[in-house]
């Protein structure tokens, strides 16, 4: 009996082999036939064409490479050798219906700079868990109970900018002061004073240290900033203890962290949390400031654009103090059609995120052309968006192109996909809230010659746009300095 029943086993064993061999057979010749890299040049051994593309401007070395292999063309940058893809479908393709095929990727000191467990270096359960307790905590419903506060820290922003007198101000470093109000305002809702100066303190020393070589030595930037990080952990930690003992239980994203259980019961340590509070401010500060630098460049290089956008500001003013209220609700921030496609059309201009990065998993097959596992893969949205096919006339700064909706996948400010940004709401919210209080109380200009862009890491104008601020009096008169 079991003499007939290995026979049995062998006979299934060889039947499956041999119906597979064919299927075998076709994969090698699958695998022959897509063999062929993108086009394009690799550069020097390991560092490849890194300085190529930081000597002149990224923006300029990606284009004139578009121009030269097409829409996909290989390179070697910071030592990995790459797949840059400069088309919607091929964006689509990496970002949305084969996302599974490449993941997340960040070079290590950044990771461990930012804390390894937050949510954008992860795929698969951990991050749509996560994910899905930042979009809680960012969703329009939780964001349009934060209106009152983000208005006040805008006012407060703007007095002082005027207090010293029409002192020049550096605009970026005063807009990324904003960015991060309102992201502690989202991630602990009303911290007490002390925590949030601790927390701005030790946050500013980790940005100065995130761009710096990394080299862990006592002394230096990224040593400085490590040790930072570090204190950044021990303050969250005891943010949460002090939530513990008052038994408060918060609808902001540190409660949804806090109150998070798994399908088995486990809940996050307090490390996945911190890294992921981290995370979120990380993401939300150094993005939004740049892109309100850029949008008050663009009104000052477009005087008519910005006397119509203030109208449209000062007649929802006018609305809600003549009816004796004293704040934005948000149906006046979605009543504001001009100032959102200046929005939308200062994120394609200024395309602040001009690419993101992942890491093929796999051998992966795109329109005949063989994306090796391990190769880094940059969808480049900036690409796209300046393409006169899908952006007429791209350099011409015109929000009223955003009159009608852009074809699919071809307008990315904020990625696409699992890892789309979550905190896009909030940041246009933010944005909206800032510019009406400027626009309908307080004047700017611009000082010295503004042309160039610096990076750190993103674009923004030369020097952070040094400007000077003023109140505007009520008899629309203005108070400026002399
Ligand atoms: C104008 C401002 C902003 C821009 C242009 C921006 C852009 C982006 C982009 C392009 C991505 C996707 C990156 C990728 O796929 O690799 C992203 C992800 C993310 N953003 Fe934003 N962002 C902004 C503001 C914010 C704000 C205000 C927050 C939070 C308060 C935020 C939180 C996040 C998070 C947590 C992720 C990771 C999502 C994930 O991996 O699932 N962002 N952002």
């Amino acid at each position: 009996m079991e003499t007939v029943a290995v026979f049995v086993y062998i006979f299934l064993f060889l039947s499956t082999l041999l119906s597979c061999y064919p299927f075998v057979r076709k994969r090698r010749r699958e695998a022959k036939r897509v063999s062929k890299l993108p086009p394009g040049s690799m550069g020097w051994p390991y560092v490849g064409e890194t300085l190529q593309m930081y000597s002149q401007d990224p923006n300029v070395f990606f284009a004139a490479k578009e121009k030269r292999y097409g829409e996909i063309f290989k390179s070697r940058i910071l030592g990995y050798p790459s797949v840059m893809l400069a088309s919607p479908e091929a964006a689509k393709f990496v970002l949305v219906t084969h996302a599974h095929l490449f993941k997340p990727t960040y070079p290590r000191g950044k990771e461990k700079m930012i804390g390894p467990s937050a949510l954008f270096f992860h795929q698969g359960h951990y991050h749509t868990h996560l994910r899905k307790l930042v979009k809680i905590s960012l969703a329009p419903q939780t964001i349009k109970k934060l209106i009152p506060d983000i208005e006040a820290i805008a006012i407060s922003s703007l007095e002082s900018w005027v207090a010293n007198n029409g002192q020049v101000i550096n605009t970026y470093n005063e807009m990324k002061k904003f960015s991060f109000d309102v992201g502690i305002l989202s991630i602990f809702g009303h911290l007490d004073g002390s925590h949030r100066e601790k927390l701005k303190k030790n946050y500013l020393t980790v940005n100065k240290g995130y761009n710096s070589f990394p080299t862990n030595i006592p002394g230096t930037a990224y040593h400085k900033a490590l040790l930072a990080r570090k204190r950044l952990s021990k303050i969250v930690s005891e943010i949460i203890c002090q939530r513990k003992e008052k038994r408060i239980v918060e609808k902001d994203l540190l409660g949804y962290l806090l109150n998070f259980k798994d399908e088995k019961g486990q809940i996050l340590t307090e490390d996945q949390i911190a890294d992921n509070i981290i995370g979120v401010l990380f993401a939300a500060q150094d993005t939004t400031a740049s892109v309100l630098t850029w949008i008050l460049k663009y009104l000052q290089d477009n005087q008519k654009l910005l006397e119509a956008v203030k109208a449209e500001q000062k007649v929802i003013y006018e609305s809600y103090t003549a009816g004796g209220k004293r704040s934005l609700t948000w149906a006046d921030t979605k009543n504001m059609p001009l100032t959102y496609r200046l929005i939308l059309e200062s994120l394609r201009m200024a395309s602040i995120i001009s690419f993101t990065f992942r890491e093929a998993v796999v051998d992966v097959e795109y329109k005949g052309y063989l994306i090796p596992k391990g190769w880094k893969v940059m969808p480049l949205f900036r690409n796209i968006h300046h393409n006169p096919e899908f952006f007429s006339d791209p350099k011409k700064f015109d929000p009223s192109r955003f009159e009608v909706a852009p074809k699919p996948n071809t307008f990315m400010p904020f990625g696409n996909g699992v890892h789309t940004c979550p905190g896009n709401e909030l940041s246009k919210l933010e944005i909206l809230i800032l510019i009406h209080h400027l626009l309908t109380n307080f004047r700017w200009e611009v000082v010295g010659s503004q042309s160039g862009i610096q990076y750190g890491p993103f674009p923004v104008p030369q020097q952070g746009l040094p400007a000077r601020f003023w109140k505007e009096s009520k008899s629309s008169t203005s108070t400026k300095p002399d």
